[in-house]
């Protein structure tokens, strides 16, 4: 048996909890070994949650707890959540996390720390599109030409919305809020940092460059007017908030804005809370990935796909046995390329 423990029991945690529970006899035959989701650690006990596992308001309780063998980090921003996934790595447990901002800012330094534990996060891009396992290993022949991506939930929700309905921005920024698609400072989303941050985990991932956040070009969707969309209409394009990373000659631009697409492209045509992601490889041509980018069971189904794949490379080995993880952090580009 496995135990999780999951630091943050909103939306996608509480998904994690009830999916592993709902599904456990498939996810025991796929893991080869049961998985349990044993604590969650929240900020207000008080809060009325629809989950069965035990409550904490105390890291450390799973931290420490030497019977919790895989951490769950779901609690959002930055600098708590490096702490608490530092101290689980060194504890020797391994992490799954969807948090695209602390990867933005950490995750060389936390896979430095994680080389005798897994630790990944499938999730942190495009919810639950299998993205990362795409780019990482069913695309790993081909040098990567270009990754565009509508990889916001919420803008897109928005954007169909006005774009469909005539809906006011305000009011569905409030919409997106109540379905637990927005961030918890939702700045992150129509602002276009959370793209950024999913689009340089993308990037770095692709063309083996450690990319900060400072690097990418980066306009977000406040500054879209009603009068852009019915302008956009009238010609046939739709507004679409996009991540875009090219390869030009011996550089890889990087920029997140909102760009007019033809309504007969494919990715004009993804709507609502989908996220749809273009790669193109130099021998593959062009991939199109498309699927929910936001919320609590779509967001899950990539946290759990992680776990499994832990539980499977660690089972029968002590102390889960986590083999030496190679071939994840990316080697950089050669000079040449
Ligand atoms: N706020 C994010 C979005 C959640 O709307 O896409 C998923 O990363």
């Amino acid at each position: 048996m496995l135990k999780v423990g999951i630091i943050g029991v909103g939306t996608v945690g509480t998904s994690v909890a009830n999916i592993l529970i709902d599904n456990k006899n498939i996810i025991t035959a796929r893991a080869g070994v049961e998985i349990v989701p044993t604590i969650g650690v929240v900020s207000n006990l008080d809060k009325k949650r629809d989950v069965s596992i035990k409550l904490t308001t105390n890291p450390d309780e799973v931290l420490n707890d030497e019977s919790i063998d895989i951490v769950v980090e779901l609690m959002g921003g930055i600098e708590k959540p490096y702490e608490i996934v530092k101290k689980a790595l060194e504890n020797g447990k391994a992490v799954v996390t969807a948090n695209k901002a602390l990867l933005a800012y950490h995750r060389y330094e936390l896979q430095e720390l994680a080389s005798d534990t897994p630790f990944e996060f499938e999730a942190a891009v495009a919810g639950g599109i299998p993205i990362i396992n795409a780019l990482r290993d069913g695309l790993s022949a081909n040098h990567i030409q270009s990754i565009q991506g509508i990889m916001n939930g919420t803008c897109n929700f928005m954007l169909t919305k006005m774009i469909n309905e005539g809906a006011s921005y305000d009011d569905i920024l409030k919409e997106a809020q109540d379905l637990g698609y927005a961030e918890a400072d939702p700045t992150f989303d129509v602002g276009g940092f959370d793209t950024a941050h999913k689009l340089l985990i993308l990037g770095s991932i692709a063309y083996g460059l450690d990319i900060k956040p400072e690097d990418i070009l980066i306009e977000g969707i406040q500054n879209i007017k009603q009068t852009d969309i019915e302008f956009a209409k009238e010609f046939e394009y739709n507004i679409k908030l996009l991540g875009i990373a090219k390869k030009v000659e011996n550089q890889i631009e990087l920029r997140v804005h909102p760009v007019l697409i033809p309504q007969e492209k494919m990715i004009a045509k993804v709507d609502g809370v989908m996220n749809g992601v273009s790669v193109v490889g130099d021998k593959v041509g062009e991939t199109m990935f498309y699927g929910a980018g936001a919320g609590g069971d779509a967001t899950a189904s990539a946290v759990i796909a992680n776990i499994i794949d832990i539980a499977r490379k660690g089972k029968g080995s002590p102390m889960l046995g986590f083999e030496k993880q190679v071939g994840i952090r990316p080697t950089l580009m050669p000079k040449d390329e």
